[in-house]
């Protein structure tokens, strides 16, 4: 498909330096300004309310807003969704045949709960054939908290009769040095899935810089405005890659007055809007985890248990 490029400087109004603020503040296409605020892209861009309004105007004329489909075309590409395995068959199960592709799922839980050891697992995973539970694709993951270890892989990697050295070339890892760094790197995927064939973007974690940066009461709209953006931009990629987004939150698992539910974490609420599948996981005895699926628009809810063992998530 070629299109032309329809850049954010073919707007009337913005020249390179304030299309410079925009990109930066996430502002990178025509429709990302087309369905802003004047506020949002007055502030983004440091130029006058008045002005960000006629920006806007220009861009909804110029965007590409998309046509609405029929239902048959819907079941036709739903019929094609692709389905990835974590390496446990309960899991699996649960999640109605493994991690969805054009999806999010996001696996919540407190600390050592198995997240990271989950995101691992689905690296390898991706690699295999489709008669095997994988994509045959490539993973990116952005590693906000580096934690992602190469060794970890190797293990993996090993036990299910794949290369390691050659299994780790297809895993693409980047820091996310803070949130904004992360939304980037977002955008940095999409171009490189232009070459490499990504089926899996990892986030871990998805909320720790948010959470770390946008403090108190008078952050948290903020903080949400921006997690929401970020969901997107994930589940736009996942829609034109047809691959599986995965995504961690971490939240503790001692109720209090503040947090009420350990189900039902703040921040999480946002995410829980936009991630297509949620999994909370809990610790059991020793290296057991039972996870739960919460909120999902079409499976039942139910528990399982799974194993972290040397060879990485089991049943
Ligand atoms: P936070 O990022 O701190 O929120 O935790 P997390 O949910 O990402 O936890 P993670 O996935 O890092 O799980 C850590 C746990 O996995 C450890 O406590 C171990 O029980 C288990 N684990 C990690 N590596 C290995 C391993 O090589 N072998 C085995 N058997 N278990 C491992
Ligand atoms: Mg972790």
């Amino acid at each position: 498909m070629v299109e032309e490029e329809v850049t954010i400087e073919n707007l009337p109004g913005v020249g390179p330096a304030t299309a410079e603020k925009l990109r930066d503040a996430g502002f990178d296409d025509i429709l990302a300004i087309a369905v802003a605020s004047p506020r949002e892209l007055a502030d983004a861009a440091e130029i006058g309310e008045s002005t960000a309004a006629k920006i806007i105007i220009a861009a909804r004329k110029m965007a590409d807003v998309g046509d609405f489909e029929t239902g048959d075309v819907i079941f036709e590409r739903r019929s094609r969704l692709g389905h990835l395995t974590t390496g446990s068959k309960s899991l699996d199960q649960l999640l109605g045949g493994g991690l969805e592709t054009q999806a999010i799922t996001e696996f919540f839980g407190e600390f050592g709960s198995g997240k990271t050891q989950i995101a691992h697992q689905l690296c390898v995973n991706v690699q295999l054939p489709e008669e095997k539970g994988g994509l045959d694709g490539h993973a990116f993951y952005i590693d906000t908290e580096n934690t992602f270890r190469p060794e970890r892989i190797t293990q993996m990697a090993k036990a299910m009769g794949l290369d390691p050295k050659e299994t780790l070339k297809k895993i693409h890892v980047a820091r996310a040095f803070n949130s904004s760094h992360q939304m980037l790197l977002v955008e940095k995927v999409k171009e490189l899935s232009k070459e490499v064939p990504a089926k899996l973007l990892i986030v871990d974690s998805l909320t720790a810089h948010f959470r770390a940066e946008y403090v108190g009461r008078g952050a948290l709209a903020d903080r949400q405005q921006k997690l929401n953006k970020h969901m997107h931009d994930l589940l736009r990629w996942s829609d034109l890659n047809d691959g599986v987004v995965c995504v961690t939150n971490q939240v503790s698992a001692k109720p209090d007055a503040l947090f009420g539910d350990p189900t039902r974490p703040i921040g999480g609420h946002i995410v829980g809007h936009t991630a297509t599948f949620r999994v909370y996981l809990r610790k059991s005895r020793g290296d057991k985890r039972i996870a739960r699926l919460i909120d999902s628009p079409h499976l039942p809810e139910g528990e399982v248990v799974f194993s972290i063992t040397k060879e990485g998530i089991r049943d």
